[in-house]
């Protein structure tokens, strides 16, 4: 599947080149296309049509942000890193891997992973469309990094990622999260010529959405109903 990933993610960054929907965003995906009743965009010869989107993208009613930290009495899974690498240390640099990105946008979900194998699952069994790379992460543990937790809420449709424990431990107690592991290990502050890795969250959306473009975060924020969340970590920039 790896030939129908790469091909959706070429027609994907062709359209968008081609078309900014709103006619203000120039570096992606996510915009207001969800939102427009019809899209006939051409690149090439080629015509593409984007149908709107399905009416089952349910509304859900509770939009409680996850901006509480408050630690719960549950145990948490034992994350422990196994060594205290000195900061400063940039040496895994080379072992570095892009942090892949993936929109869905029936259920208007934005989906993280380094691993390549679960990007083609999510892109060929999960309705998830590759967009561009967030930056460069590690898979393993590396001087000066943490895990990013990943965590779904099946309800919501929605991937939160955080480096917090606590948050990840209150996403599990109180919002209806379900862990799922670590998608990858980032940097918490910004060394090894890092860039920041900004949080925004849709309450109406119900979605979390991370980024490297400052464009994104300019953009999205008035334009789509995200509220900026900070910094959710610090990764290296594409190359
Ligand atoms: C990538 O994900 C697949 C499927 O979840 C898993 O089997 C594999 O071990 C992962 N690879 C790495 C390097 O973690
Ligand atoms: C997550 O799912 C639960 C149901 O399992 C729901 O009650 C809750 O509101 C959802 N969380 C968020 C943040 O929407």
């Amino acid at each position: 599947m790896k030939f129908s990933a790469l091909l959706i993610f070429t027609v994907t960054y062709t359209t968008y080149a081609l078309v900014p929907p709103t006619g203000t965003n120039t570096d992606d995906v996510l915009v207001k296309r969800q939102y427009d009743p019809v899209c006939t965009c051409t690149s090439g010869s080629t015509t593409y049509t984007i149908a709107p989107p399905t009416s089952s993208s349910t509304a859900l009613t509770s939009s409680t942000p996850l901006t509480s930290s408050t630690p719960t009495t549950g145990t948490p899974p034992v994350t422990t890193p196994t060594t205290s690498p000195p900061q400063n240390d940039c040496t895994a640099i080379p072992k570095a891997t892009f942090l892949l990105r993936a929109y869905n946008k029936n259920v208007k979900d934005l989906y993280y992973t380094a691993n390549a194998t679960q990007m083609a699952s999510a892109v060929a069994n999960n309705g998830y469309v590759e967009g561009p790379h967030m930056g460069r992460v590690y898979t393993t543990q590396e001087a000066g990094t943490v895990p990013l937790y990943r965590l779904y809420n099946a309800s919501a449709k929605d991937h939160f990622y955080t480096t917090s424990t606590a948050q990840r431990d209150n996403a599990v107690a109180a919002h209806g999260y379900t862990s799922q592991g670590i998608a990858a290990y980032i940097y918490t502050t910004q060394i090894c010529g890092s860039i920041p890795l900004y949080r925004l969250y849709s309450a109406e959306d119900i979605d979390h959405f991370y980024t490297i473009h400052q464009g994104e975060v300019d953009n999205d924020v008035p334009g789509r109903g995200y509220a900026d969340q900070g910094i959710a970590g610090y990764v290296l920039p594409l190359q």
